[in-house]
């Protein structure tokens, strides 16, 4: 992202949460805290509006989004160039890199596994039970909701 539109996106992110705060905020400013009768003042097909305050776990749940939300904006990327502080991710975390960890994990796991049956010929790994008891877990798992358990498909 060039520094013109980081800027952009994080003026407008930052703008908005100080905006969103000062709006809370102010509007909660010299209201009683009281639930009261007194009315707006204004009437739309006879249904008026109380002069209420929000209620207060509204208010505080209203807090708790801006403040998770400032938190996930310094853990995170997101804001423009900023990759965020979270520990053991030192450039940013991203779905990309977590999908990439678990391949790799997987790769470091069954990669010897299925090269040897990838070194065998079709009929010996067929008659390997191993193999077979696999193939039988794998195939349960990702193909069965298509092809059927008996692969006979539909
Ligand atoms: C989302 C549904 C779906 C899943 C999951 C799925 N398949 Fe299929 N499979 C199909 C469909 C549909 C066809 C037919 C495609 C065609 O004829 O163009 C097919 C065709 C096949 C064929 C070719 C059959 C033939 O007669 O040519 C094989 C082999 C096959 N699938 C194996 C698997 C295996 C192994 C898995 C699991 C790793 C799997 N499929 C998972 C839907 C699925």
């Amino acid at each position: 992202m060039t520094t013109f539109w980081s800027t952009y996106v994080s003026v407008l992110t930052i703008g908005s949460l100080i905006g969103l705060a000062w709006l809370l905020l102010s509007t909660r400013k010299g209201q009683s805290t009281d639930t009261t009768d007194q009315t707006m003042g204004h009437s739309f097909d006879g249904i008026e509006e109380y002069d209420n305050p929000l209620p207060r776990w509204w208010f505080w749940l209203f807090v708790g989004t801006l403040v998770f939300g400032a938190g996930y904006l310094v853990l995170y990327p997101g804001l423009g160039n900023w990759k965020g502080i979270l520990p053991g991710y030192e450039n940013g975390w991203t779905g990309v890199n977590e999908w990439q960890k678990e391949m790799d994990k997987a790769d470091a796991r069954f990669g010897p596994i299925f090269a040897k049956y990838a070194a065998m010929p079709v009929e010996e790994v067929a008659k390997d039970p191993q193999a077979l008891k696999m193939g039988s877990r794998l195939f349960a798992s990702n193909c069965s909701v298509c092809h059927g358990s008996d692969a006979k498909g539909a």
